[in-house]
């Protein structure tokens, strides 16, 4: 059966598709790292720079501009940077003998954090943009263009995204049925492993008007799911159309209401800021997924403590009863973090116990990766490399194990799914069950922003396959 299907052959030309832009002439190549809202916003810089007449391409070769959007959260991802502007290098050279310019961006994280660094050990990068100031891209890149070296790392004052532009209607179109919008950024939490306050600044809540009008117009661009983001995100407030101060659970019956919108998700959630509100919307609120991304990092009270959780494991396992006797169909996530300074064996093992004890549908887990600036990279007891892998292999193990048994719970029912786009293999579609896993079906079973139902029939390593019910 077909729930709430938008034609998408209404979706035409809207008056403000006739607006001219500059006739694209340069091209820009973005690379993303990291986390969803890094996603989103090089959308968004891709849209402040359409305006500026730069069309994307998916060639890094044919590029006048190459930025690299990056991710400063664990060394990996940083290091990662830097060997692809070795490779970028060659590339720039390779043009500067044909005649043409390619100008070189790093923005994101890295970009926050290092600052004027990054030219210093990759002469190659032309411009060097935070995440605070990525409307004052095409200023900036006009300079850049005059041959100045560029580094634009302020905490703005202004707001980003009353400045940001909004993307044409056909792009959202062409992005599809499931979108991404910020609506909180940075934090004030400090856990003592954490970049985030350092690269993202301090907590910012956008306007609940703003947000409506962006969801909106998401919404008549076709798109059925949203999920809303911030690296605090249920610490969002703000003044509602109600002049009485908001939660996140208020947001969320609101866009609720928008015609279209079909189901709503947010990321990434601090255990202490799950307000009563919120929970009592996964209770009420059928457009929001049961699907809830809850890190917690460790089970044991005394990392907790060192890692400035501000709540102790027990507080945790209390709120994720408390959620589940809202919604028991809630599937839960987490992040994990082992080997943090100072974690023994015993503190390891109430990691595992509490994953026992919570039997996640999915987690992610890491290494502690001391990160410059920060509390941890400066304490005593940091844990030898080794015992770090010992352990993370044996959490991923037991998360695995969770995992599949979640997924091998599902053959049988049959579930509502968002078809999303085409398949991998020709002849099939794939969806999005409502616990975000990928679901296979066959092309015919719908059409791509339908909500169609399906029976599970085999539950894959990380999707799940599905005929129509
Ligand atoms: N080392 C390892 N993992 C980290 N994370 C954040 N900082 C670090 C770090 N220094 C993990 C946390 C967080 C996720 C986004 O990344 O688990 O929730
Ligand atoms: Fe990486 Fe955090 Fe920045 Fe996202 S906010 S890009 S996860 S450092």
């Amino acid at each position: 059966m077909e729930l709430n299907t938008i034609e998408r052959d209404d979706i035409g030309a809207a008056a403000e598709d006739l607006v001219v832009l500059p006739a694209a002439t340069r091209k820009v190549f973005v690379k993303t790292y990291g986390c969803q809202m890094n996603v989103y916003d090089s959308q968004r810089m891709t849209d402040a720079l359409a305006i500026d007449g730069y069309a994307a391409t998916d060639a890094v070769g044919e590029a006048d501009l190459v930025l690299l959007n990056t991710c400063h959260i664990r060394e990996k991802a940083a290091e990662k940077v830097y060997s692809e502007l070795g490779r970028i290098r060659e590339l720039k050279a390779e043009r500067a003998k044909a005649g043409r310019e390619m100008l070189v961006g790093v923005a994101g994280c890295v970009a926050q954090a290092e600052g004027a660094e990054i030219i210093r050990r990759s002469p190659v990068v032309d411009l060097v943009i935070g995440p605070q100031t990525y409307h004052r891209l095409p200023g900036v890149l006009a300079k850049a263009r005059s041959g100045e070296k560029i580094v634009e790392t302020d905490y703005a004052v202004e707001d980003k995204f009353e400045h940001l532009p909004q993307p044409k209607r056909a792009e959202l179109i062409r992005r599809g049925v499931t979108a991404f919008l910020t609506v909180q950024e940075g934090c004030d939490k400090f856990c003592t492993f954490c970049v985030v306050p350092y690269t993202r600044g301090s907590e910012v809540s956008r306007p609940v008007a703003q947000i409506v009008a962006e969801a909106e117009r998401l919404a008549d661009a076709g798109v059925r799911e949203v999920t809303l983001l911030g690296q605090n995100v249920n610490a969002w407030h703000g003044r509602g159309e109600d002049s009485e101060e908001w939660g996140l659970g208020r947001l969320l019956f609101r866009l609720a209401e928008i015609p279209g919108l079909a189901r709503l998700r947010y990321t990434t959630s601090h255990p202490r800021d799950m307000d009563d509100e919120l929970i009592a919307a996964h209770r009420d609120l059928p457009a929001l997924m049961p699907y809830l991304h809850l890190p917690v990092q460790s089970g044991s009270d005394r990392i907790l403590k060192a890692m400035n959780r501000r709540h102790m494991a027990k507080d945790y396992l209390t709120l994720i009863d408390r959620i589940r006797a809202a919604r028991n169909d809630i599937a839960l996530s987490g992040d994990f973090i082992v080997g943090f300074p100072g974690e023994t064996e015993a503190d390891f093992e109430a990691t595992m116990q509490l994953v026992e004890d919570v039997n996640y549908a999915s987690a992610f887990s890491f290494k502690y990766s001391p990160r410059p600036g920060t509390p941890g990279a400066e304490m005593n007891d940091q844990v030898p490399e080794a015992v770090k892998d010992e352990r993370l292999q044996r959490l991923q193990a037991l998360l695995l194990k969770q995992q599949q048994h979640f997924g091998a719970s599902l053959v049988g029912r049959t579930i509502d799914t968002l078809v999303e786009k085409p398949g991998r293999q020709a002849g099939q579609k794939v969806g999005r069950s409502p616990w975000l896993q990928p679901v296979i079906v066959d092309e015919k079973a719908g059409e791509i922003g339908d909500i169609i139902q399906v029976r599970i029939t085999k539950a894959g390593y990380n999707s799940l396959f599905a005929e129509l019910a």
